[in-house]
This record gives C-alpha cells, sequence and structure tokens, in this order.
C-alpha cells in the first residue's frame, strides 16, 4: 500500500496528505505529537496517527539523496578531539554504544552528553547501576556556563532495578518522545541488570530474549530522532595481547550504529576509539577528565 493511500485509509484528507508531503515525511517524522497538530491545525490524535503511519512505512522510503540532505544534527561532546574522529559529535537519531572498563570514564561521557544535549530538548537518564551524580553534573554544567538548575531541571532520570523496570522505563522514556522533544537518551549501562538477573548457561535464551524486547524500544524511540547512548562492559580478558570486547555478544555486537571504545592512557588521560561505525573510519581520540567533565589536552 502507498503511503498515500495507507494515510487515506486512516481517514486523513487529501489537504492534510497535500500538508505532508509538502513538509516532507523526514521532517514529519522528526516533529512531536504537539507540533504536528499545531502545524497541520489538526487534533493530537490525528498528528500520533499520521506519525505513526509515516514511520511505519518510511522503510524503503528515502532514496540516498534524501538521506543526503536531511539536516544532520549532531550533539556535540564538548571535546574537540572527539569531535573532530566523529565529524561533530553524536548524530541525532543515531545509536551509540560506550563501552570499557570500570573507571575507563563511561558515566563521566554519558554526564557531559547529557549536559550538552539540554540544548536540543530534554535528556532521559536510565541509570541501572546507582551511578548518576548530580553533583558532576552540576561541575560539567558550570564548566560550559550553563546554570546547573537549569540543566538538571531538564534531564529525567529513572533507576530500575530490574529487567522488568528497565523495560517500563524505557517504554516510558518512548512515551515521552511522543510527546516531546526528547535529544538524548541514556542507559547506563544497559546489560549490567541482565546478568545479574538472568545468571547461567540455562537463563541465556531468556536473557537474549528479554535484551531484544527492549532492544527494540530503543531503535523505535531512536527512530524518532532521538539519539541513544548506552555503556556496556568488557568481557574477562582472553590474554595481554588482545584488545577489550564489549559484553553481550552478537545480540548487541550489530544494534548500534556507533561502537566506541573507550580505555585509560597515561594519568588522567583517556583514549576513545571508534570501533565499528557506518560511516566513519576507525580512529583514536586523547582527552582527559577533570573535574569539568572531559576536556582536550
Ligand atoms: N571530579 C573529578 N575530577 C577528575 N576526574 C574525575 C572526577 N570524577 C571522576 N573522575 C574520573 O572519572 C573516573 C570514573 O569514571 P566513570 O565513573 O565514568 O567510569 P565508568 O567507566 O563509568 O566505570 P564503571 O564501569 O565502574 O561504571 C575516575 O576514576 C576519575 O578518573
Ligand atoms: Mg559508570
Amino acid at each position: 500500500m502507498s503511503l498515500r493511500h495507507a494515510l487515506k485509509k486512516a481517514g486523513i484528507n487529501d489537504e492534510i496528505i497535500g500538508k505532508i508531503e509538502e513538509l516532507g515525511v523526514e521532517d514529519v517524522v522528526r516533529m512531536t505529537e504537539e507540533e504536528l497538530s499545531k502545524k497541520l491545525s489538526i487534533s493530537r490524535r490525528d498528528a500520533r496517527r499520521i506519525i505513526d503511519i509515516l514511520m511505519e512505512k518510511r522503510v524503503g522510503f528515502r532514496t540516498a539523496l534524501d538521506i543526503m540532505k536531511s539536516p544532520e544534527t549532531r550533539i556535540s561532546t564538548g571535546v574537540r578531539s572527539i569531535d573532530n574522529i566523529l565529524r561533530g559529535g553524536i548524530k541525532a537519531g543515531s545509536i551509540t554504544e560506550v563501552y570499557g572498563r570500570a573507571g575507563a570514564g563511561k558515566s563521566q561521557f554519558c554526564f557531559q552528553m547529557a549536559v550538552i544535549a539540554v540544548d536540543l530538548g530534554k535528556v532521559i537518564y536510565i541509570d541501572t547501576e546507582r551511578g548518576f551524580s548530580p553533583s558532576r553534573l552540576r561541575d560539567i554544567s558550570l564548566r560550559f556556563r550553563k546554570n546547573p538548575d537549569e540543566i538538571l531541571s531538564k534531564i529525567l532520570v529513572f533507576s530500575p532495578g530490574s529487567v522488568n523496570d528497565l523495560r517500563a522505563s524505557i517504554r516510558s522514556a518512548r512515551d515521552f518522545a511522543r510527546k516531546e522533544r526528547i535529544s538524548l537518551l541514556i542507559v547506563d549501562s544497559l546489560l549490567s541488570i541482565f546478568r545479574s538477573e538472568y545468571v547461567g548457561l540455562e537463563m541465556l535464551a531468556e536473557r537474549q530474549k528479554q535484551l531484544s524486547l527492549v532492544l527494540k524500544i530503543l531503535r523505535e524511540i531512536s527512530s524518532m530522532g532521538t539519539s541513544v547512548l548506552f555503556t556496556n562492559h568488557v568481557i574477562g580478558k582472553i590474554s595481554e595481547s588482545f584488545e577489550d570486547l564489549a559484553a553481550g555478544g552478537y545480540i548487541i555486537g550489530h544494534f548500534p550504529d556507533l561502537v566506541l571504545w573507550l580505555r585509560k592512557g597515561v594519568g588522567s588521560t583517556r583514549i576513545l576509539r571508534i570501533v565499528d561505525s557506518s560511516e566513519l573510519p576507525e580512529a583514536e581520540a586523547v582527552f582527559t577528565i577533570t573535574k569539568g567533565g572531559l576536556e582536550d589536552i
């Protein structure tokens, strides 16, 4: 069924369909329900219905040219060396994984991205490890000359204690993203909660099933234009010559658009490497972590 046909079948009239075509599918799917209902002078229910149909139908709808032409919003990391290798930062609507050992700076990276992403919309922080630190967010906000209270008021924090809870949090995040502009959704960390709840080989199949469900909702959220950033631990070292490997195996492996490996360097320095990306070459950036967050050396 064509897009036009699907919209008509849902009771959307020709005039509205014409306006949608004028605005462009890519722009319409990035709007919130409220924005679209105002723009087209229609009810929020109709706006929701239109967005749902467009999201469902747009697979295979875009040509490579459309993708090239669509405005590529990126969220800067606030570190020039990292922005350089990422060509400006994390892409809107993309899924990024940052993995590394304990103390590598994964949570610090998330805190900094949260502070910066607030410029583009609200941020949702799902903290599965009780690691969220408002005082670190304050320090980072001050470094970027932002009002800490204002920043903190735009970051919604969930602290799920179980896989069920995590799924509920991510579903709520999806509901938020439908109603208002959420620039960034952070899950710090994604896998630990699954690993502690589903222990042993006999639980592996169920664990992967539950994880797939969560990944599906994350993908849905990213397709609304919200960037998704999640952290991951590394699996035990096989030998000294091996590099760290992210946990989660093949289910996680092919899910993100961008995979970043974070590790400690000399002193307070850190090294971030692009391990996998559909558009960026493998590259490394060196920076440091200070009271004010991640900074260039
Ligand atoms: N106020 C600060 N000033 C300077 N460096 C800091 C400050 N706070 C944290 N750090 C640095 O950040 C490190 C902790 O990083 P972070 O908590 O992001 O690690 P992580 O990768 O999330 O680890 P985990 O896997 O345990 O969650 C500390 O070891 C320290 O080097
Ligand atoms: Mg952490």
